[in-house]
């Protein structure tokens, strides 16, 4: 019987990371467009309900990532973002549509991981301006709304491509494994994340929980 190999990706603290952070954004997703779109919003006519779940979801994020941050494995989560803060020769070939191999992340993976953190930030900054403009007019501004309805909509198209990498694509979802279990084959790390998972390919282990055992 041909018996698999796997190597450890991701470590809890980073599923756990990806999870809420995943759970919360359809939650907000879901409110937001309860309260945007006329048809909806008729639908649903409990608006004061709709928005206090947004509001509390909002809060609710950010308190459950700081605190997975802190009592997490923090030193891992410091790796990992200089892992995706890193940009080199062969990230810049693999986007212009050359092969070059890749690390942990691709690149796509690290523009996607930035936009993501940079949306994060300007949802909560215009979420707040919309939340306090309306207890002191001098914070309330029309470009707020705009940019926060903006963000929703370049959120969905990413969100979108995200899903059908992680969900469809015969040659990528085995990613799903990782972020769920923790643990990805061998051979499908060396295919498309050589950089990262040569060195370890002797660390790699036949029984995936021995693999995805740690942090
Ligand atoms: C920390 C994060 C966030 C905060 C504090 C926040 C806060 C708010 C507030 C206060 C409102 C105004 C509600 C009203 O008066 O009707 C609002 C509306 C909205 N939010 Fe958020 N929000 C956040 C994240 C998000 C996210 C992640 C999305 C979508 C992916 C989103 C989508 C929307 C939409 C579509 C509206 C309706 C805007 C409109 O009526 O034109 N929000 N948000
Ligand atoms: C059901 C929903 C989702 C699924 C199935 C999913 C799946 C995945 C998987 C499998 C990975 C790991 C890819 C790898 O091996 O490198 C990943 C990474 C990631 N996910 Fe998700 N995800 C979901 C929702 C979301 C949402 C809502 C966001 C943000 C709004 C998000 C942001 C990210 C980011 C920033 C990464 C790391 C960079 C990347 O791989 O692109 N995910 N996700």
């Amino acid at each position: 019987m041909a018996t698999e190999n796997y190597l450890r990706r991701f470590s809890r603290t980073e599923r756990a990371l990806h999870w809420v952070h995943a759970a919360a954004f359809f939650v907000l997703l879901g409110s937001g467009l309860a309260l945007y779109l006329p048809s909806l919003s008729e639908a649903v006519s409990r608006r004061p309900l709709v928005k206090a779940i947004h509001i509390d979801t909002a809060l609710a994020w950010v308190a459950a990532l700081t605190l997975i941050v802190v009592v997490g494995d923090r030193s891992g989560v410091r790796r990992t973002l200089r892992e995706l803060d890193l940009f080199d020769a062969d990230d810049r070939r693999w986007l212009k549509g050359r092969r070059a191999p890749q690390g942990r992340f691709n690149a796509g993976q690290k523009l996607n991981a930035a936009l993501t953190a940079a949306f994060a930030v300007l949802f909560s900054v215009s979420g707040f301006l919309l939340w306090y403009g309306e207890r002191d007019t001098r914070f309330r501004f029309a470009s707020t709304l705009l940019l926060h309805d903006g963000l929703m909509y370049v959120s969905l198209v990413l969100l979108v491509g995200h899903l059908y990498l992680a969900l469809i694509h015969p040659k990528t979802r085995h990613a799903l494994r990782g972020m769920t279990l923790g643990t990805v084959e061998l051979d499908w790390a060396l295919t498309h994340h050589r950089k990262w998972a040569e060195p370890r390919s002797s660390a790699a282990v036949s029984d995936a929980s021995e693999a995805s055992s740690g942090d």
